[in-house]
């Protein structure tokens, strides 16, 4: 089973991919955490190339092919293996984040993004993807309050994020039977019930 995470920054998709990581590790089922991008060597390296805030010159075309990039390598060296080995993945940001941050965010050709993906990914869906929905408002009281060092894609403009924020509800909407939405101005644990629920089944009918 494959399981993906999105949301804005600060919309607490890591939390709850870690809560719901540990839950699956109590209950002695076989889990892999990566998050994107990342998880290999190679991606991680363009990672920091991404995200390092010295690279304000980067043009929207080289951001998304480095996503892309970091996306293939992690697909090919981590995630399909551990699959096919039987574990549950689970992806903090995935194909949805390219087509949220480059397509409705920088304004990229959406059938270009999802073409790349398809390439990238060898069309390896998820399954399941948990979208954490914040109000851009939130998000960025939740990054003032963090006060650490914001890298490159946290440092755009609440319009941006705004334009993020609608674009993963559209991806959602087109998509009903893989993505669930959730509240992510919810407490943490409501959350976290809620995503149980969903997955719990799932696992019962493997
Ligand atoms: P993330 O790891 O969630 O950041 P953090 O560790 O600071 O919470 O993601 C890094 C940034 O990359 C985030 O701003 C979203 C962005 N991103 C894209 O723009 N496109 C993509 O395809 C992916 C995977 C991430």
């Amino acid at each position: 089973m494959f399981i993906t995470f999105e949301g804005i920054d600060f919309s607490g998709k890591t939390t709850q991919a870690k809560k719901l990581i540990r839950r699956l590790q109590n209950m002695q089922v076989p889990v892999m955490y990566v998050r994107e991008p990342g998880g290999t060597k190679i991606s991680e390296a363009i990672r920091d190339i991404l995200l390092d805030r010295k690279n304000l010159e980067m043009h929207a075309n080289t951001e998304l092919l480095l996503y892309m990039a970091a996306r293939s390598q992690i697909v090919q060296e981590i995630i399909k293996p551990a699959l096919q080995a039987g574990n549950v993945v689970i992806c903090d940001r995935y194909i949805d984040s390219s087509m949220a941050y480059q397509g409705y965010g920088r304004g990229l050709d959406l059938v270009l993004v999802r073409q790349l993906n398809d390439f990238a990914t060898t069309q390896l869906k998820p399954d399941m993807t948990f979208l954490l929905d914040i109000s851009p408002d939130l998000a960025a009281q939740r990054r003032q309050r963090k006060g650490r060092q914001q890298d490159r894609m946290e440092i755009e403009t609440r319009e941006f994020h705004a334009r993020i924020r609608d674009g993963y509800l559209k991806l959602a909407e087109a998509e009903p039977q893989r993505f669930v939405v959730l509240n992510g101005e919810l407490a943490s644990e409501e959350i976290h019930r809620l995503i149980w629920q969903k997955v719990e089944p799932q696992l019962n009918q493997r």
